[in-house]
């Protein structure tokens, strides 16, 4: 496995294989990788092939976090990184210094203008522009055939989708399926700073999203359904809840009456500095015949 450390080094380290023609695969990270992590690398070497090659990125990217967010508390441990990586037989990972990917001097921007800006993009505002100019440098650098990324980050990847397409930057998007602890937790890097107590209040996330997927065939309307989300997240004193949020599965827009269509909850809690979020698709009820 080659560990480039800078654009030079990745482009030289991936120039021949791509006159080659094999497919790159790429997997945007933060690192401190966990099995959720792993299972998209899983996914990046179905969609490239034996021959094909899989590439990680690993960068704590700073114009992701605003002020006074976990930039730098987030946790990293970047020889783990690698050994989990060569491990899973990725060919290369690219993990570059802050200086190595953002000139001082750069004037650009890239930002989806709608998707940006509600529910996480409300709660953090500037996150999805971060994410939208780092993610776009990463596609430049490496010049993918494809780019996995998590559901866990629901709205990540439907900003991601929509500045693919609108940009017509030709990488096919892949969503990999939310990992999970035994006890439902979602695997987010972030779980590692919880405190005992709330690690083991943390599920209730998981469960609230259970109990709603279950309570769907009722014909209960969206804006009942939110409602018992939150009930059964503030029940849970440790939690507090940032946003629950019921929207349409493929556009993101606002469902308040009868589910007619698959819809997504939407969940941002905070168990002390810890921000998680988790989702759920669910489906509409079944016509009777
Ligand atoms: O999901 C993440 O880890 C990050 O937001 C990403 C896509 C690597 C961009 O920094």
């Amino acid at each position: 496995m080659q560990i480039c450390r800078s654009k030079t080094a990745i482009r030289e380290a991936l120039g021949g294989r791509r006159c080659e023609g094999v497919p790159i695969v790429l997997v945007p990270t933060m690192g401190f990788l966990h099995d959720g992590h792993l299972s998209l690398m899983r996914l990046a070497r179905t969609r490239a092939g034996a021959d094909g090659l899989v590439v990680a990125s690993i960068f704590v990217n700073p114009t992701q976090f605003g002020p006074g967010e976990d930039l730098d508390s987030y946790p990293r441990d970047e020889d783990r990184d690698f050994a989990l990586l060569q491990a899973e037989g990725v060919d290369a990972v690219f993990a570059p210094d802050v200086a190595g990917i953002y000139d001082p001097a750069a004037q650009t921007i890239v930002e989806t203008t709608g998707l940006a800006h509600v529910l996480i993009g409300k709660l953090r505002p500037g996150h999805f522009r971060g994410v939208a100019t780092v993610v776009t440098k990463l596609f430049n650098i490496i010049r993918p055939d494809a780019a996995v990324f998590g559901e866990k980050d629901y709205q990540q990847l439907a900003v991601i989708r929509t500045m693919v397409r609108d940009l017509d930057m030709g990488v096919e998007i892949i969503g990999g399926a939310t990992a999970r602890e035994a006890d439902g937790l979602a695997m987010s890097s972030r779980n590692v700073r919880l405190s005992a107590a709330d690690r083991a209040a943390a599920p209730v996330l998981a469960r609230a999203l259970d109990q709603a997927e279950a309570m769907a065939p009722s014909g209960i309307t969206a804006s009942r359904l939110r409602s018992h989300v939150r009930a059964t997240l503030e029940a849970e004193p440790r939690a507090h809840v940032r946003s629950v949020d019921i929207r349409d599965a493929a556009t993101l827009d606002t469902i308040s009456g009868p589910l007619t269509r698959p819809a997504v909850i939407l969940l941002a809690v905070s168990f002390g500095q810890v921000f998680l979020i988790d989702n759920r698709v669910i489906q509409p009820p079944q016509e009777k015949p």
